[in-house]
């Protein structure tokens, strides 16, 4: 492969146009479309519209004259097209974290009607800390004399740990440090063979691996909106609860938002008869108005087509990295059937290899200890990038430089 033929590549790529959508940085090659996609340029005249017209001049009016009530069910919709879901079981909603507690909290709350003597919540030990820190929070509230959490990993196989005194799974579909992508369907069958629940922590998939809840019966869901669909700092996360468990048992957190009528102020909490009831307080409104556009960017594009290009880039970034930087060690697995949109390699001087690449205007990413993340982001990366990229890289390894850097901590 020559940086030639990346160029026709990139000249043949039927995703090519969606880059235009997008505010590239000068002088950057953005690999870090995993922990925060860039920024669509129709994002800020979204903000605008909604800041000067719908806020600046209809104030309050605006939560019926341009839909604010409506958005977290019109955009968590939107955002079910993406994961196979139904019309009304997603919505957006308050963070990943927080609607972590909820699926939890909705789960146990599920198997104390059918199966009330359950009290085990599997987790896999490397799942993105909040995952974890949320489910022993949770447990600490309901007394971990009663409930409890079993952990599976390399050595304890979830086949292994999985029993039929298991309320729930929470796992991630592609895990957040290694990059590898967990099969879904082949797990969701195996929690429903001991009638457990799945919880499907999306954050790493949605956007950016083809992904179809209802296929695969999935019982819960949540995922960022920062990441592969590109909707900014902070912005909303989702939360998808199958039909078949709306309205079984009350999620944990019952706010004014989730009451099937807000405004009548009752003194009585009663839950909205569907996904509704999984708001918690006011939604951000101008964050789910720029949401409602970048997951547009991403219904355009074609899941299928992105998954294709991810695969493609990555198998590029892999050879050229074997064969100009073999010192750095390929954590994620190469099949694709095991291989999510972002790629980790092991380094004893990951952060300085990683401070030193930023400095030449890459963007990848550092996991403690010793992990430099690199993620394909098939909208706007192009196979040239990940020529240049591989060059600096080689660059900045070859020349031995980090020896003996100090730099500051990088996210
Ligand atoms: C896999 C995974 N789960 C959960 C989270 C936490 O998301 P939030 O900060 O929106 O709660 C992240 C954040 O990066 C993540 O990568």
């Amino acid at each position: 492969m020559t940086r030639e033929q990346c160029e026709i590549a990139d000249e043949n790529d039927e995703l090519k146009i969606f880059r235009n959508k997008f505010k590239i940085p000068q002088d950057t090659i953005y690999l870090i479309g995993n922990s925060l996609g860039l920024c669509p340029i129709e994002s800020q005249k979204i903000a605008n519209r909604v800041i000067k017209q719908e806020w600046g001049q209809n104030h309050i009016d605006s939560w019926n004259t341009a839909g604010w009530y409506h958005l977290p069910v019109k955009v968590g919709n939107k955002i079910g097209k993406i994961i196979g879901a139904e019309q009304n079981e997603t919505i957006i909603s308050d963070s990943t974290s927080i609607n972590i507690f909820k699926c939890l909290g909705t789960s146990i709350a599920i198997q104390k009607i059918k199966n009330p003597d359950r009290r085990i919540i599997l987790l896999e030990r490397e799942n993105f800390p909040t995952d974890l820190y949320i489910a022993q929070g949770l447990v600490n509230l309901l007394s971990t004399d009663e409930y409890k959490i079993r952990y599976f990993d390399d050595d304890n196989r979830l086949e292994d740990v999985l029993g039929d005194d298991v309320v729930c799974i929470l796992l991630s579909h592609v895990n957040y440090r290694t990059g590898q992508l967990y099969n879904m369907k082949q797990i969701t069958k195996l929690a429903h063979k001991v009638d457990a629940h799945i919880i499907w922590d999306l954050c790493h998939s949605v956007g950016s691996v083809p992904i179809n809840l209802t296929k695969v019966d999935a019982d819960f869901a949540v995922g960022c909106t920062y990441k592969y669909l590109n909707s900014g700092p902070g912005a909303p996360a989702f939360i998808y609860v199958n039909k078949k468990h709306q309205n079984v048992a009350w999620q944990p957190l019952t706010g004014w938002f989730g009451h099937q009528a807000p405004f009548k102020m009752s003194k009585l909490y009663e839950p909205a008869p569907n996904i509704t009831n999984y708001l918690v307080g006011t939604p951000q409104v101008l964050q789910i108005s720029i949401i409602d556009h970048s997951v547009g960017i991403t219904l355009d594009a074609d899941m299928q087509a992105i998954r294709k290009k991810s695969l493609a880039l990555g198998d590029l970034f892999i050879k050229l990295m074997d064969e100009k930087c073999p010192s750095l060690k390929l954590v994620t697995p190469f099949e694709y059937e095991k291989r999510g949109s972002h790629l980790s390699y092991q380094h004893e001087n990951a952060y300085a290899i990683s401070n030193l690449m930023r400095k030449r205007g890459v963007y990848g990413d550092f996991r403690f200890p010793d992990i430099l993340r690199f993620a394909m982001t098939p909208l706007y990366t192009r196979f040239v990038d990940i020529w240049d990229v591989i060059g600096i890289i080689s660059e900045v390894i070859n020349d031995a430089e980090y020896e003996g850097f100090d730099g500051n901590c990088v996210t």
